[in-house]
């Protein structure tokens, strides 16, 4: 019986030193998403939105067509380090629109918003259905405008 006592109390400070030493991941990054307080839809320019990268914020924000995302769940793709982080804090529309992630497809946030005027019908179909994507993922939380006058 004593043994039998032993070889318990072994399996439970196994159990318990293995849940301290290797938490569950998942558990984690829910956490940090819920310390977050809420945010209030409203109106961003390039430049306000810059700072939603996910290092001088915690939250990621994005534009596309005009429209703000909290991409926030998706930090692992927008955070810093993701395979998009040029997105975080930008405005997305034509690096999605021709799924490239090469810097020159980021307008910079001194100059006006993006018009993409110049882009093809194919490419504005891929962006189409890329927000599509990102609106069934994501909150819209916001607006991307120029800065006024
Ligand atoms: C080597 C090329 C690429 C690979 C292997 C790749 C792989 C992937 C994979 C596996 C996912 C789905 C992840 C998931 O839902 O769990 C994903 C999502 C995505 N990819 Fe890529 N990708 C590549 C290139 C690109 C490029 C060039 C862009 C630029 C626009 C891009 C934009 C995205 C976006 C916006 C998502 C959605 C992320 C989200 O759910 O928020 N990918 N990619």
């Amino acid at each position: 019986m004593f043994l039998v006592n032993i070889g318990l109390s072994l399996i439970v400070a196994f159990i318990i030193i293995r849940k301290v030493l290797f938490p569950a991941p998942e558990v984690i990054e829910e956490d940090e998403g819920e310390q977050l307080p809420p945010l209030v839809f409203t109106s961003y320019t390039p430049r306000t939105l810059a700072k939603f990268n996910g290092t001088d914020d915690p939250r990621v924000l994005m534009g596309v067509k005009g429209k703000v995302y909290d991409v926030t769940a998706g930090k692992k793709f927008y955070g810093p380090g993701g395979p998009y982080e040029n997105f975080a804090g930008r405005d997305a529309s034509r690096g999605l629109a021709k799924t490239s992630f090469d810097p020159a497809m980021l307008t910079p946030i001194d100059q006006p918003l993006d018009t993409l005027a110049d882009l093809e019908n194919h490419e504005l179909e891929t962006l189409d259905k890329w927000e599509m994507t990102i609106e069934a993922k994501y909150i819209h939380c916001g607006v991307l405008e120029n800065e006024k006058a």
